[in-house]
Formats: structure tokens, C-alpha cells, sequence
């Protein structure tokens, strides 16, 4: 592997097969990527890349500690964690918003603390302390609808795209707190060694948006 190569860690499932193809309208295919089998690591040595398959959740530690040069995380990974990292591009995929649900009849019981179940612990304590709100977090990695059907919160911080899984558990939005899109993340000092190439696959990438955007 080159020390020109640049690695990309892409988010595995739906946004990842995405941004993929995001990349390869960019000019950097991999043919072995596309018939991945068990495999995580894919290169292709002609235009210099390799790609890896991670959870979504997990890209930013990797472009952060510099396993990968670059990435492809959503906006709500990255308020959640923090990354030291550069935010180079958003690449308007995978849009959505951070919102508060409940229950349609849920009403706030200030005498009581709140309970908010959410895969996203530091973006939901963050919003109640800014609102002065007393809150316990109940932190879930999935299904977090299910919380306040079974009794286990008031109500929830998720990601809502297209509404589908509240209104067929009868929960509505109460809230919205910020929109979410995927953005092109750079290890710092990855960035530093391959600015060049980086800032390539950047603004081709931004060309490939551009003409989606038309
Ligand atoms: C996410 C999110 C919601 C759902 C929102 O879950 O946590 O449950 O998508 O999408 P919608 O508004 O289009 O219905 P995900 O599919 O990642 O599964 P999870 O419940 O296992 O986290």
C-alpha cells in the first residue's frame, strides 16, 4: 500500500451504499468492493484508495485516531462524540433530523424528572440542559420507539427521516433540535501528509453533488 493511498472508511448499510457510489461517480471505483462477500478492506491500487466497511456509529473514531485518513459519518455521530477531526464536506446524503417524540397525549410533568430513552445520551443531555430540564437518560442502541410504548421512558431523542417508524407506533414529534446530513471527515494529521489528494476527492466529490443537486 502506497503511503499516497488514502483510506476511507465508509459507514456499512444503506447511507454507506450510497456514498459509495458517491465516490465511484467521483472517479474512485472499486471493483472488488462491489462483490464484498465477508470482506471489510477493498483497494484499488490505479486511483490510489482503499475503502473499509465500519459501523456508522464507529467512523469518526476511525478518521480520529487515524486508522482511516477520511470518512463518511452523519452529523448526529459527530455532535455525539465530538471528533477531533476536520468536517471538509457535507455531502447531502442521508438527511434527517434530531427530534424529541412521545406519545400524541404525553404532556410534561415538571414535578418529575423526565425520562428520555436515546441512542444519543450526550445530544439529548446537552438539549435538556440547555432548557433547565431534569432529566434521567435511558440509553438504548436500537428500537428506541418501543421506549415509551413499553412504560420504560416519557419519551425519546432519535433520528426521524421519513416519519414511518413513529406514526406506526403512535408517537409524534414534539421537538425538532438539528438536521442531519452525512459529511466528509479528515484525520488531522492525515490530512496534513495527503492534503493534496484529499482536497482532490474532496472537490469531486462536490462535483458529483452538484450535478445530483441539479
Ligand atoms: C433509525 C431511527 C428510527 C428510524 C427513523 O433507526 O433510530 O428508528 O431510523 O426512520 P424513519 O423516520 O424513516 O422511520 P434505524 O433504522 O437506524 O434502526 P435502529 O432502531 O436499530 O437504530
Amino acid at each position: 500500500m502506497s503511503d499516497k493511498t488514502v483510506n476511507v472508511a465508509l459507514p456499512k448499510g444503506r447511507l454507506g451504499d450510497k456514498v459509495y457510489e458517491m465516490f465511484k461517480a467521483a472517479g474512485y471505483p472499486c471493483e472488488a468492493l462491489e462483490n464484498p462477500g465477508r470482506k471489510l478492506t477493498f483497494e484499488n491500487p490505479d486511483v490510489g484508495i482503499k475503502y473499509f466497511w465500519v459501523k456508522p456509529s464507529d467512523v469518526a473514531i476511525y478518521v480520529e485516531k487515524g486508522a482511516a485518513d477520511i470518512g463518511v459519518a452523519g452529523k448526529d455521530i459527530l455532535k455525539e462524540y465530538s471528533p477531533d477531526v476536520y468536517e471538509l464536506l457535507d455531502v447531502g446524503l442521508g438527511k434527517c433530523r434530531m427530534c424529541v417524540a412521545a406519545p400524541s397525549d404525553f404532556r410534561d410533568d415538571y414535578r418529575k424528572t423526565l425520562r428520555v430513552a436515546t441512542k444519543f445520551p450526550h445530544v439529548a443531555k446537552e438539549h435538556y440542559s440547555r432548557i433547565g430540564r431534569d432529566i434521567e437518560i435511558i440509553k438504548l442502541n436500537g428500537s428506541i420507539e418501543l421506549a415509551p410504548i413499553l412504560g420504560l421512558s416519557d419519551v425519546i431523542v432519535d433520528i426521524v427521516e421519513t416519519g414511518a417508524t413513529l406514526r406506526q407506533n403512535g408517537l409524534i414529534v414534539f421537538d425538532a433540535l438539528f438536521d442531519i446530513s452525512a459529511r466528509l471527515i479528515a484525520n488531522k494529521s492525515g490530512y496534513r501528509f495527503k492534503s493534496r489528494r484529499i482536497d482532490m476527492i474532496k472537490e469531486n466529490l462536490q462535483k458529483v453533488k452538484e450535478n445530483c443537486d441539479d
